[in-house]
């Protein structure tokens, strides 16, 4: 059978989608049995050389034109203005849709997939987390039979480029996001992938997806690398830990955690092991353990591949006849979120190499309950740190497992300790270990 497929927004991923359309069209059709036919392409701006040539018969600048000629609409805009109009209107005039726009799903996903699953819709978004990682089917179909547990990874390819580059090569977090950009792999405004916010985005997405239920996205804590020292980098490897931006989301009874931070994970943590771009997300359910996915997590092609399950997935219920609203297999849940993490902790602190140092420092933490694990102190100091001349040490602590908020309290003490000099360094840590 055949179904009429429009897109709009020719950009990276669409101008990627048309290509994967028209050149595996055979390959598709003899998998599935089922014709993707592209009816019509629209973009602002024709001018603009693509990756792949978009045959002219396809292109149009008025997405009406797309709205009318397809059974499904590809939404490859991006953001949060048009796109919402654009996905509300297809959906008004009974049009399923797919869409990899993650911003816009994780603040805004609930009045779409409500609007959506009222109208018996399908809203295909593979492609707005892990680029073609197949995580969102793996979620909503291959672990159905699981209470999720936690959903935590590697999301953000860009950040995951900057901190392999200062971790293997001991390169600054200003040089490795230079070297990402004259790669391709950072924007020329890279601040949604280094503060966190795009790898919050797909936390929050799957989150809604593995609890089955929705919480304001501005509850999400977001902390991304931008302040990432390369002596932290270092004196974690020391430690054996390797430093990754995590996306984590837990469940602990009705409570979800879900936040984005540098983390630093044992070595040998198959998470740890994932350099360069790529993206890996372990999900861990009740009966079936730890799982976890890796690929390539952005880009054209991988994007497209995931455009394309759901385009297929959504032309099965078309040509079956059935609504698509176990899908959408959550509740019309509310969650509340936890600030107040658990977590083990790495606590720099710049400090005089001198006696009782440390026994102050610890005065406090134990006033608040935290119990520290290991100490580590560096009188090398100039060689790591760069800091010839200053007289003062890197003090390294790690914490055993300790909540959030005591832990803020205690740094904010020990930050106004007449022995600390500067800001106290703090970075979260991941493992299994008390
Ligand atoms: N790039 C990736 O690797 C990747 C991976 C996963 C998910 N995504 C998501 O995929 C979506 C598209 O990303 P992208 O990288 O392909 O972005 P992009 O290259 O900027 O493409 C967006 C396209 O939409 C066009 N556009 C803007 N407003 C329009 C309008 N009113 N009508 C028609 N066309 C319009 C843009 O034209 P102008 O350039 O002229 O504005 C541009 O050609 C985003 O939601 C993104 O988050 C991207």
């Amino acid at each position: 059978m055949k179904i009429k497929v429009g897109l709009v927004g020719c950009g990276v991923v669409g101008t990627g989608v048309v290509e994967l359309l028209l050149k595996n069209k055979e390959v598709i059709r003899k998998k599935t049995g089922i014709e993707l036919v592209l009816s019509k392409v629209a973009d602002k701006d024709w001018s603009r050389q693509r990756a792949f040539d978009v045959p002219q018969e396809l292109r149009t600048v008025n997405y009406e034109e797309v709205l009318e000629e397809s059974h499904v609409v590809v939404e490859l805009v991006g953001g949060k203005g048009f796109a919402k109009e654009l996905i509300e209107e297809a959906l008004k005039k009974g049009k399923h849709v797919v869409t990899a726009n993650k911003h816009l799903l994780a603040e805004e996903g609930r009045a779409i997939f409500q609007s959506a699953q009222e109208r018996g819709l399908c809203v295909g978004f593979e492609a707005s987390v892990g680029g073609g990682i197949p995580i969102i089917k793996a979620v909503r179909e291959s672990l159905v039979g699981n209470n999720i547990r936690a959903v935590y990874g590697i999301l953000n390819g860009t950040t995951n480029y900057v901190l392999t580059r200062m971790l293997e090569e001991g390169v600054s977090l200003q040089d490795a996001l230079k070297e990402a950009k004259e790669k391709g792999y950072a924007e020329a405004d890279p601040s949604l992938d280094i503060d966190g916010w795009d790898s919050a985005h797909k936390i929050a997405i799957l989150s809604f997806m593995a609890f089955g239920g929705f919480f304001p996205f501005s509850g999400v804590y977001v902390e991304g690398i931008r302040h990432v020292d390369l002596l932290d980098v270092e004196l974690g490897r020391e430690l054996g830990y390797a430093l990754k931006l995590l996306s984590i989301a837990k469940k602990r009874e009705e409570e979800l955690e879900v936040r984005v931070h540098p983390t630093f994970l044992p070595e040998e943590d198959p998470l740890a092991k994932v350099s360069d771009v790529f993206n890996a997300i372990m999900v861990e359910g009740d009966f079936v353990g730890k799982v976890m996915l890796y690929g390539r997590g952005a880009g054209a092609y991988p994007t497209a591949s995931a455009v394309v399950s759901d385009l297929i997935d959504v032309s099965r219920r078309i040509i079956s006849g059935t609504p698509c609203k176990e899908s959408i297999n959550w509740e019309d849940k509310s969650y509340s979120l936890s600030d107040n993490f658990y977590s083990r902790y790495y606590m720099r602190f710049d400090v005089p190499d001198k006696p009782g140092v440390l026994a102050s420092i610890s005065r406090v933490l134990a006033d608040y309950h935290i119990s520290i694990a290991s100490v580590l102190q560096k009188e090398k100091v100039c060689k790591l740190a760069g800091r010839e001349g200053e007289h003062v040490v890197p003090l390294v602590i790690l914490t055993h497992k300790a909540y959030e908020r005591n832990m803020r309290k205690a740094l904010e003490e020990i930050q106004n300790l007449p022995v600390v000099i500067g800001s106290p360094v703090l970075i979260r840590v991941e493992e299994e270990a008390e």
